[in-house]
Order: C-alpha cells, then structure tokens, then sequence
C-alpha cells in the first residue's frame, strides 16, 4: 500500500495518496452537493427511488467515506452507516462529527446518521433488521473507459477491492425486511442475478432485489 495523507485545507480535509496533487477524497460532507429540486437532494434521485418511500430504516452495509449514507441521511430515512476499514472508519467519524457541529447541515441531515466500526457481515446479525441494506463495494476497475474520478481511486488505493461481497449479499439478503439495494457501474453486471428492478443514473444503477418469498 502507498502512502496516504490527510491534508487539512481551507474548506475541509481531504484524504491524499502519492499522487494528489489539487485534490483528493473529501472527508467532510460539507463539499457534498445539498441542493434540492434538480440536485442531489431529490426523492426524483434513483438512488432514493431503489430505497423507496416506504422504508424507514437503512443500514449502509459499505459506508466507506458515507457520502451515499450523508444523502440518505439528509433525505430523511434513518441511516447506520457501517465501516470495516479502521482508517476509513475514523475519517467517516470524523465528517459525522463536524457535520454534528454545522447548524446548517444538522437541519437537513437532522440526527439520522449513525456510524458502526466493524464488519457487516457480522454487525448486521447481531441487530434488529432494517428496512433496507445499501450496498456499494467497491467497484473492479474498468477495462475499456476512462479511469474512475479521482477521489474514488484514493479510496480505493486504501481499501483495495471487496472480495467478499456475495457474501455480505447473501448475509443482507436474510437480513433486510424489505429489500437489498446493491450500487453497481452502469456496464457492470449485476452482483448477482435475479434483481427485481432497476434505477438507472447517469453512470451507476441501483438493483433491487425483493426478499425472496416476495421477489420470486
Ligand atoms: C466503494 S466504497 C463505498 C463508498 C460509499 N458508498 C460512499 O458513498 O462514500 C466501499 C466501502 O465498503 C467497505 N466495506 C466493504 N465490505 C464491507 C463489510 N463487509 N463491512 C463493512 N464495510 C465494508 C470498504 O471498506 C469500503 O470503504
């Protein structure tokens, strides 16, 4: 592994590998886009469609540096953002803490998100299950297009792939009341076959996949 740095700037701290040079991973969710209407902040979102209205509770089972969680959070469900990367899971704390100390921020993201360190294959079934568990490992590079943006290699660089993701998909499928929304790259296949229904954005898809008596 690399070296990494976290550097302190004016608007906020960011995560840097050897090569940043302007700019690397946001860690505070200040610099996340908060805009209703058009912006990200919009049930319209396809991220917040695959969640659906009905859910109360999510649990982000791959929080990483919990931009997806802060979104969900703001948009009013009920979040516990889990982490397994121990310098990740700190940096997550970390932007949880000053978004705790932003009066602006606490009146959207109100007191909705929670962080639990850990690995969710194991947290998630020693909980009361939620609604619905958000997945997002880490995406395999990309042969044929263009590199990922790059705030997502920084990430990446630190946590290296998620190898074990059909397990958790397996543990979150037993998990979750109402569904298991999996985040893929818009070429990518599905995770695993059989999804329910999909919401596409303009460079991810969310697939659903209905508990199992109900989706099949
Ligand atoms: C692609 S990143 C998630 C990015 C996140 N959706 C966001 O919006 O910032 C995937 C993260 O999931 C974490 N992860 C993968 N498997 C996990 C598991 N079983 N338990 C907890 N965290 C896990 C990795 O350490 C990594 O930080």
């Amino acid at each position: 592994m690399g070296e990494f740095r976290i550097v302190l700037l004016e608007h906020g701290t960011e995560l840097w590998d050897e090569h940043s040079r302007r700019r690397g991973m946001p860690v505070d969710f200040r610099s996340l886009d908060r805009r209703t209407g058009s912006g990200s902040l919009s049930h319209k979102q396809p991220i917040a469609k695959a969640i659906g209205r009905s859910a109360r509770t999510v649990v982000d089972a791959t929080a990483g540096l919990g931009h997806d969680s802060f979104l969900l959070a703001c948009l009013g469900w009920h979040v516990v953002a889990m982490e397994r990367h121990p310098v990740v899971g700190v940096l997550l704390e970390e932007s949880v803490r000053l978004a705790r100390e932003d009066a602006e921020i606490m009146e959207t993201m109100g007191d909705r998100l929670r962080v639990q360190s850990g690995d969710a294959r194991a947290l998630l079934q020693e909980q009361d299950p939620p609604d619905v568990i958000y997945l997002d490992p880490m995406f395999q590079p990309r042969r044929t297009s263009a590199l990922p943006r790059k705030p997502a290699q920084v990430l990446r660089q630190l946590v290296g792939l998620d190898q074990d993701e059909l397990e958790l998909f397996e543990v979150a499928r037993r998990c979750a009341r109402q569904r298991v929304v999996v985040k893929r790259a818009d070429d990518a296949p599905p995770l695993v076959e059989g999804v329910d229904l999909s919401h596409r954005g303009k460079i991810v898809r969310y697939d659903v996949y209905l508990p199992l008596e109900r989706g099949s």
